[in-house]
């Protein structure tokens, strides 16, 4: 008597279980490994760093643009310069640089790829924590 109800529920389960497993899964953060902080490091020197790096301008501004503008809007909340920051997850960082925001641009996937956001994740972890050190 139970048993084809059993069978209705454990279908129905599969069922619904099936939307969710088939729902494109975020990337789990990468190992951090020396070789994916160094390419994390390279690429974000080389694409970022020219805003959102931690010197003065070359015009003589006191900070890049892209670290003045965060800084700006965190007020002391959070650290202007991205590579003092723990919380920028890969979705994070991918939604900035595929739509890009404001003043700053979008990257093509031949620019930074996918690899490349989860090196940057990873390089930005690194750096945020040897600075609480
Ligand atoms: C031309 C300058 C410029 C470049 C290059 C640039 N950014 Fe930005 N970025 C900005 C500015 C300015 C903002 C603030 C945007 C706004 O106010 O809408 C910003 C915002 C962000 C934010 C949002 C942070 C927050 O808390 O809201 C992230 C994340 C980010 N950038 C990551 C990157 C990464 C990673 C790269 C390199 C792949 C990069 N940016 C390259 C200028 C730049």
């Amino acid at each position: 008597m139970m048993r084809p109800v059993l069978l209705l529920l454990a279908a129905l389960a599969g069922l619904l279980a099936t939307p969710a497993s088939a729902a494109p899964k975020t990337k789990a953060t990468p190992a951090p490994t020396l070789a994916l902080i160094e390419r994390g490091k390279l690429v974000f020197t080389r694409n970022c760093a020219p805003c959102h790096g931690q010197g003065p301008g070359d015009d003589g501004s006191p900070r890049l643009p892209g670290t003045a503008r965060l800084e700006a809007r965190y007020n002391g909340s959070l650290p202007g310069a991205l590579e003092l920051r723990s919380d920028l997850t890969a979705d994070v960082l991918r939604y900035f640089i595929r739509n890009g925001s404001g003043p700053m641009p979008m990257f093509r996937k031949t620019e930074v790829s996918d690899q490349d956001i989860l090196a940057i994740e990873v390089y930005l972890q690194q750096s945020a924590a040897k600075t609480r050190k």
